[in-house]
């Protein structure tokens, strides 16, 4: 099987990169340069001449409050792109994973939401995210879409990492207490992925929720992070109320796993062990 990888300097790519030898496919790894998925005809050359039969795609325009600047670009690269992708995946009969996001939920609870409840983006970015997921939901491929969520690992900007250099410089830090979510390592998302590649696509569902279990508030993470790394520097709670963003974010993103779990007959581990895990390995 051959794999192509887009986005590849992504988080998300890097850390596929770092565990392919985990798998026994061949993969091609393909950054914006290489590949720009905005491009059909770019992809077709791409896939042709590499003979790809499996596509993960993990090139996204993930900027939330860019994208309500920058409209038009979060959707050609979030939307239309994933059209391009997925009418190839068609024409060829090729598969793809797609991975989209927690932000095209709202909820007023802390009731782990299913994937198909509570669909209603309230920020640009996860309107994007959302229409481009309705290409593949349309679609005759055997495609499925990944939603996950904060998601972390060593790589490009995450909550994790920045919170441990701030803590680091010493910087007094103010984090929302009101925002609750499902920090997802990266490594146990990919490491997901390689299993349901191996198992093959089942046909039930076409999305899946994927996190670590349990959920928290980013202070709460925040505090989670530097007790794990053993930094004493200060951190304060904040509600939203008081740190407005350009995008709004919705309060209550819960997800349900047992879609994922019982289809692909996976375990995941809590949000607090994987972090621990994490921690210890990070230089
Ligand atoms: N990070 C999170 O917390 C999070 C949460 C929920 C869902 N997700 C989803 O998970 C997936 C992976 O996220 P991530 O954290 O790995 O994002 P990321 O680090 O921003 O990686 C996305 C990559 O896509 C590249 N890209 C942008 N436009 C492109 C184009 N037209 N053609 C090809 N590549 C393009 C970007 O290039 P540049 O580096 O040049 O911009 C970047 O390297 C995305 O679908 C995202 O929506 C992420």
């Amino acid at each position: 099987m051959n794999v192509l990888v887009t986005g590849a300097n992504g988080q998300l790519g890097q850390e596929f990169k770092n565990n392919i030898t985990k798998s026994d496919f061949e993969f091609y790894f393909a950054n914006e340069n290489e590949l720009d998925i905005t491009n059909k005809n770019d992809i077709l050359k791409y896939v042709n001449k590499r003979g790809i039969n499996f596509i993960l795609n993990c090139a996204a325009y993930t900027d939330v409050n860019e994208s309500e600047l920058n409209k038009e670009l979060a959707l050609n690269v979030n939307s239309y792109a994933v059209k391009n992708l997925v009418e190839i995946c068609e024409e060829k009969r090729l598969k793809m994973i797609h991975f989209s996001t927690d932000y095209v939920y709202n909820s007023e609870s802390l009731d782990p939401i299913k994937e198909d409840r509570n669909v209603n983006p309230i920020n640009y970015y996860g309107y994007s995210k959302r229409e481009g997921e309705k290409f593949i939901e349309n679609s005759s491929s055997e495609s499925i879409i990944i939603r996950t969520s904060w998601l972390y690992s060593n790589y490009k900007n995450n909550f994790v990492k920045t919170i441990i250099n701030k803590g680091i410089d010493n910087e007094k830090l103010y984090v929302v207490n009101d925002q609750f979510g499902c920090p997802t390592y990266a490594k146990d998302l990919v490491n997901v992925i390689f299993h349901i590649i191996d198992s093959g696509i089942k046909p039930n569902y076409k999305i899946y929720n994927f996190s670590n279990e349990g959920f928290t508030n980013w202070y709460d993470f925040a505090k989670k992070i530097f007790e794990l790394k053993k930094i004493n520097s200060l951190i304060m709670p904040v509600n939203s109320e008081n740190y407005k963003t350009i995008a709004k974010r919705p309060k209550y993103l819960v997800t349900d796993k047992s879609r994922i779990k019982d289809i692909f007959n996976v375990n995941i581990r809590n949000w607090e062990e994987a972090l621990k895990e994490f921690i210890f390995n990070y230089k």
